[in-house]
């Protein structure tokens, strides 16, 4: 059984296919008549998931080329993308070639954008592994790569000629790697579709199953956005809230050796800053603000800040490449379910958030 999550002409939905069948079925309509295939993969994909899609393939895959890099965000650089274009042109890729990107935000991202500047396109088909790429990352045709800790400075929005979802990848992920994916439900949820944040809170738990049912409303939250404005001129501003406080965060604990934080846990926490902005702006009552954060605190774990990482944070978040002239950008929630872009709080009340987060009581 597949699933198109919208009309048939919706050129950004992705494929939601629930069984092997349907994923071989949805690979070999693809591939039948293509020339060269390339597989990115990271060394977690092509250990866990590249096996479970080898036999789907033209020749069960024999004369595909792997490309395989290792895990992990250092990896989506333009070296990388250098490395990618030499193999590409040593083993013969052309306008006929396809390249399949199985895995997360980084593979999608880093071969999106190989595959698009490649001999100006050549066709690319992004195959999601993580919940964060299968609900945001291969959804709307952003591709990129990073300048040092600067993320996503060069890039470009091209589409994949496909998306395919298929969850029973999720089962090969860490429990930390699902719940920071799940954090971009979540937002998907508060900035536009207040039935899903119903059936989150009302579900008894927040597991792999309850997350695997949710993955078709969660991406339609997002090529609804990215329908009605793909490059980022306005409405789709909306999939950046908690990220302005959530990407200082990331960049803060980079600063810090010995911590870590996942992307989406970042973003989790800096749900909790902007929905205390939100509520401060008048837009978010004190009920719906106190039910996100409860959530959120017993899902996520905290981080310790003092108030010197305070001005540091409001520092990263200044240097944001959202941002016009010295105001910080910012999307903040016009009650749960929807959201209003381009908010400028000021630096005062972004103090007092921060300061919220960091006394919010986080069960221990
Ligand atoms: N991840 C946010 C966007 O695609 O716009």
């Amino acid at each position: 059984m597949h699933c198109f999550i919208s009309s048939m002409m919706n050129e950004h939905a992705p494929y939601i296919l629930t069984d092997s069948k349907s994923l071989e079925e949805a690979l070999n309509q693809r591939l039948s008549d293509k020339g060269r295939i390339f597989i990115l993969a990271d060394s977690n994909t092509s250990e866990h998931c590249l096996p479970m899609i080898q036999s789907m393939l033209p020749q069960d895959g024999k004369d595909c080329m792997l490309m395989d890099l290792a895990a992990g965000e250092d990896a989506k650089s333009l070296d990388t993308a250098m490395d990618l274009y030499r193999q590409l042109i040593t083993y013969g890729a052309d306008r006929s070639s396809v390249m399949i990107n199985l895995g997360g935000g980084m593979v999608c991202d880093l071969g999106g954008f190989v595959a698009s500047t490649y001999k100006r396109g050549m066709e690319f088909i992004h195959v999601p592994t993580t919940v964060l790429a299968q609900v945001d990352a291969a959804i709307g045709g952003k591709t990129g790569v990073n300048l040092g800790s600067l993320k996503n400075m060069v890039g470009n929005f091209t589409l994949p000629s496909a998306t395919l979802i298929y969850p029973e990848f999720l089962n090969t992920l860490p429990k930390r790697e699902v719940m920071a994916g799940f954090a971009e439900i979540l937002k998907h949820a508060l900035i536009a579709d207040h039935s899903l944040w119903t059936k989150i809170i009302e579900a008894p738990y927040i597991d792999l199953p309850l997350i695997k049912s949710i993955i078709p409303e969660a991406s339609h939250v997002k090529v609804g956005i990215v329908n009605r404005d793909f490059e980022e001129k306005g409405e789709r501003k909306k999939l950046n809230f908690g990220h302005t406080i959530g990407h200082a965060l990331e960049s803060l604990i980079l600063e810090s050796p010995g911590k870590n934080l996942l992307h989406g846990e970042a973003v989790a926490l800096g749900m909790i800053a902007e929905s205390y902005l939100s509520m401060k702006a008048g837009k978010l009552s004190d009920d719906e603000l106190k039910a996100i954060s409860d959530f959120i605190a017993q899902h996520y774990k905290p981080i310790e800040l003092d108030r010197m990482q305070f001005h540091r944070i409001i520092e990263l978040m200044r240097h944001d490449k959202k941002n016009k002239r010295s105001k910080v950008n910012f999307t903040l929630l016009n009650g749960i379910g929807d959201s209003l872009i381009d908010q400028e709080p000021d630096m005062e009340d972004v103090m007092e958030a921060l300061n919220y987060l960091e006394h919010y009581p986080f069960p221990a």
